[in-house]
């Protein structure tokens, strides 16, 4: 099929109208808390023991076997069923770890994605970090219906699956599993009330997923810290995801705060070719159209901030 560019013109001004009438567009996301107070929360959901402590958000307060999740309201799209179009994103946030002045603590926090109506930590322990318990950990069943890919900031060393001593904190990039796939040495200090940054970002097309995130050096200077590994998301995790943050405590604890998170995301086109050449160009014509009414829709004004 070949497309006359007067022909094309009518076709969109024929769509156009029909895509401000369409739902919210699933394929894009954009939004920026610079705290979460009053309306701004509207778009988080938070679960277990998490809740709203004026500007933040409360993951877990420092008290043992809690546990809490905050994520956004809407799922997000990785990626597109019928065609090649897999997910690029950033997201930036900032929060407090401290085990206020205790040199026994636990657990740590993570970003997480995960499949729609990933279930609750049972029975509550502070092994999976507000994702899954111990024995949900050994429940090939349980993860093989619930697929998750977590990057952890990890402030408790578990033998079983931690990286080996004599690291204690690690940052941990989790395929699926809790045991560590791709870790570093995380430059904390945990006993005192600091604030941390990180920035994750997923590369369609290189399908890296790179973190940077804050450490501290001895003389407590802050330095930038990274970690990355090349992860395929269309394998790994259905189409839909849910995502934001999970925090708990076990025997010990710590507390776990979130202060700010922005985050956005897009389906990128494939760099690889379509089999069928012209279901392809008229596909990535709707895919184009369709790219476009939500930044229209979005570039309206009507999104949160
Ligand atoms: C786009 O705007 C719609 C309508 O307000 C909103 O529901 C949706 O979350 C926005 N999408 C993004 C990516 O901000
Ligand atoms: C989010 O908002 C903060 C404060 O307004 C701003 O400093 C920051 O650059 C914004 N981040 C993004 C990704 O837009
Ligand atoms: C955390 O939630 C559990 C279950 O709802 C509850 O029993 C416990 O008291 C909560 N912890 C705190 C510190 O509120
Ligand atoms: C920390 O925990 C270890 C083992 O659980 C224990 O031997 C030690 O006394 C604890 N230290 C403090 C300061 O509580
Ligand atoms: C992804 O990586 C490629 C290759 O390094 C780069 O050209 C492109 O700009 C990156 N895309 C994004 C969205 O960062
Ligand atoms: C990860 O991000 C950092 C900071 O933006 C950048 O310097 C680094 O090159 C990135 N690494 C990879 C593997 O993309």
């Amino acid at each position: 099929m070949v497309f006359h560019p007067t022909k094309l013109l009518l076709l969109y001004a024929k769509i156009s109208p029909l895509l401000f009438l369409m739902p919210p567009c699933a394929t894009q996301l954009l939004f920026n808390y610079s705290d979460f107070s009053g309306t701004n929360a509207k778009n988080i959901v938070l679960t277990g023991n998490a809740t709203f402590l004026g500007p933040f958000i409360q993951l877990t307060p420092d008290a043992p076997d809690n546990w809490g999740r905050a994520t956004y309201l809407e799922t997000m799209r990785l990626w597109n069923e019928e065609t090649e179009d897999l997910v690029s994103f950033t997201t930036t946030f900032s929060f407090i770890i401290s085990s206020e002045g205790k040199a026994n603590y636990s657990d740590g926090l993570t970003f997480f994605l995960a499949s729609p109506g990933f279930p609750s930590p049972k029975p509550t322990d502070g092994a999976g970090l507000g994702l899954v318990s111990r024995i949900q950990l050994g429940d090939w069943k349980l993860l093989a219906q619930n697929k998750f890919v977590a990057v952890e900031f990890d402030t408790f060393r578990n033998d079983a699956w931690d990286p080996p001593a004599p690291v204690r904190e690690p940052v941990v990039i989790n395929i699926n599993s809790i045991r560590f796939q791709k870790s570093t040495a995380w430059y904390t200090k945990t006993k005192e009330d600091r604030t941390y940054s990180a920035t994750i970002s997923y590369n369609s097309s290189t399908q890296i997923l790179n973190v940077t995130f804050t450490g501290f050096n001895s003389d407590n200077t802050p330095m930038q810290q990274h970690l990355s590994s090349r992860v395929n998301l269309r394998q790994t995790l259905p189409a839909l995801v849910e995502f934001g943050f999970s925090s708990s405590t076990g025997l010990i604890s710590e507390l776990h705060v979130l202060c700010s998170w922005s985050f956005e995301s897009g389906l990128q086109k494939s760099a690889r070719p379509y089999k069928n050449e012209a279901e392809g160009s008229m596909r990535k014509l709707v895919a184009g159209l369709i790219l476009a009414g939500c930044i229209l829709i979005n570039g309206s004004g009507s999104f949160v901030f």
